[in-house]
């Protein structure tokens, strides 16, 4: 008689972002290599709830999809599965949600788990197999890089791209009209997008959470500027940054079982540096927005992806729940889901990073 196929789930939640679909091809590509079977959810963690949504993913399915950008799976990052509200703020996830998808992944004989998303996903997986005792394997995903025990997530490299291609287009504009332009970037509480993308586009200011600025310090430094001739700068900010002693800028707390929602904070730095110079600077900004999420992967995210996808399912074969894949020094291993959510990965301000970017002049604003 025919062996019965080991079936496995996947699941992708949280924002969407680039590479998603090259890990989704790499996994069941490697995974039916080795004999098992796939069963695809729907709108992330939704799709385990009732009613259960999911379609069976095969060869076929995933033909094609690598180089795409979102999710064939679609997903959400708000819901009844939502394990974060904030700045690592960890909402417990009810017992009987827990029941209930446990209910549907032994209902649909699932052996596994291989779950891809961030730091609220993963925390929310975390639970499912401390308190269900489903077999976990976690994908690191998200454009804002601050889970912890990867040096990266994939995601990041193709929107650190969209952001530097937007300091292209917008340093023509604003050194034609000498003009003041604030780019606003997603990151949530971390600083990893502006810091690169900042960095990679040519920002001369690039103000990110971990390093809290005074308006005062941004005014002087364009006044330093204008002194020497340049009369336009571009200031890279990231979403969820800080002016020093200000506890945090949230626009918006949809509240209940969703993060908080980040934004303005270009629009508001603008507005403190006018109350400071008054008429001094013409000043414009712009919302880069989900532009950061869409589109296909670049070369090193699909690569990235392809290569967390082929070890998770190894580790899955292994049978080494627990854990997620990880980038360290260059090289794929394994780490424990515990540590990856056990806090947000910051960017440290005196990383090498950091200095280099100091070095040739970028103002922090501190
Ligand atoms: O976590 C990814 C992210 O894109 C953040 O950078 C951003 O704050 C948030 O998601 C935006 O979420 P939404 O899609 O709900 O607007």
């Amino acid at each position: 008689m025919e062996k019965q196929a080991k079936r496995i789930g996947i699941v992708n939640s949280g924002g969407d972002c680039a590479g998603m679909n090259a890990v989704l091809s790499a996994v069941v590509k490697t995974g039916v290599s080795l004999g098992y079977e796939f069963i695809g959810f729907r709108y992330g963690f939704e799709g385990v709830l009732n009613p259960a949504r999911y379609i069976p993913m095969n060869l076929d399915t995933v033909r094609g999809i690598s180089h795409l950008g979102g999710t064939i799976l679609q997903t959400v990052n708000k819901g009844r599965f939502a394990a974060k509200v904030g700045a690592g703020e960890e909402r417990r996830i009810p017992t009987e949600i827990l029941e209930e998808a446990k209910s549907n992944i032994d209902r649909l004989g699932i052996e596994a788990l291989i779950v891809i998303g961030g730091d609220g996903t993963q925390a929310g997986a975390l639970q499912l197999q401390e308190e269900m005792g489903i077999n976990i394997v976690a994908v690191p995903k998200s454009i804002d890089n601050d889970l912890r025990g990867t040096d990266r997530t994939f995601g990041l490299s193709t929107a650190v791209d969209i952001v530097t291609e937007a300091h292209g287009k917008i340093h023509s504009t604003a050194m034609s009209h000498d003009r003041v332009i604030i780019i606003e970037v997603m990151g949530r509480y971390t600083g990893w997008l502006a810091l690169y993308g900042g960095l990679g586009g040519g920002s001369k200011v690039i103000l990110i959470p971990e390093i809290p600025f005074k308006v005062e310090n941004i005014v002087n430094f364009l006044r330093s500027r204008v002194e020497i001739g340049e009369r336009s700068t571009v200031i890279a900010v990231a979403e969820g940054a800080k002016e020093k002693d200000m506890e945090k800028l949230a626009t918006d707390n949809i509240g209940g079982t969703q993060e908080v929602h980040l934004g303005g904070i270009a629009d508001y730095v603008m507005e403190r540096i006018k109350q400071i110079a008054p008429n001094e600077f013409e000043m414009r900004t712009l919302v880069l927005g989900h532009l950061q999420r869409g589109g296909m992967p670049n070369a090193e995210d699909r690569i990235l992806s392809y290569r967390y996808g082929v070890a998770a399912m190894n580790a899955v074969h292994n049978q080494n729940f627990g854990k997620m894949v990880c980038l360290r020094g260059g090289e794929i291993k394994m780490v424990d889901i515990r540590e990856a959510v056990s806090g947000l990965k910051m960017v440290d301000p005196d990383s090498e990073i950091v200095r280099v970017a100091r070095s040739i002049g970028v103002c922090f604003g501190d």
